[in-house]
């Protein structure tokens, strides 16, 4: 958690399991995620305290996430806690169909690689 607090950038990777992220994820996010430490509880609700980072997701996914994003949590979710703790500055990179076939491996990781050296191709 002290970590957390003192780095100004986080990198994530967050393969999809089972819809959302691993529980290997969720137990780091209940270490940083401490009431009067990275939040607080006011009177108008809650406040995040750990602003000012940036934070980048790389997203693998055996499948392709819906067009509509339906039966996907694990995005959404890592977008609410990060804002719960005051970082609206969280992008996102994405390989996707990694287990349809080896060319769409291919294609896929290619593509995600062109992404994190174009920064700004990293999607909100
Ligand atoms: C337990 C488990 C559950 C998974 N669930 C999903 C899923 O719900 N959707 C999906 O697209 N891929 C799913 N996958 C595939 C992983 O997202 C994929 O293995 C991961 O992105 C890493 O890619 P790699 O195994 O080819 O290195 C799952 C993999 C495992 C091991």
């Amino acid at each position: 958690m002290e970590q957390f607090l003192a780095a100004d950038a986080i990198v994530i990777g967050a393969p999809v399991y089972n819809f959302t992220i691993p529980s290997q994820l969720k137990a780091w996010i209940d270490r940083i995620t401490v009431a009067g430490k990275t939040f607080t509880y006011t009177a108008n609700g809650p406040q995040g305290l750990a602003g000012g980072k940036e934070v980048v997701v790389a997203v693998a996914r055996g499948g392709v996430r819906a067009p509509d994003a339906s039966g996907e949590f694990g995005e959404p979710y890592l977008k609410f806690l990060f804002a719960f703790l005051g970082i609206d500055n969280v992008r996102f990179v994405r390989a996707e169909g990694l287990a349809i076939s080896p060319q769409q491996r291919a294609a896929s990781l290619s593509a995600a690689r062109a992404a994190i050296a174009d920064r700004s191709a990293l999607a909100a």
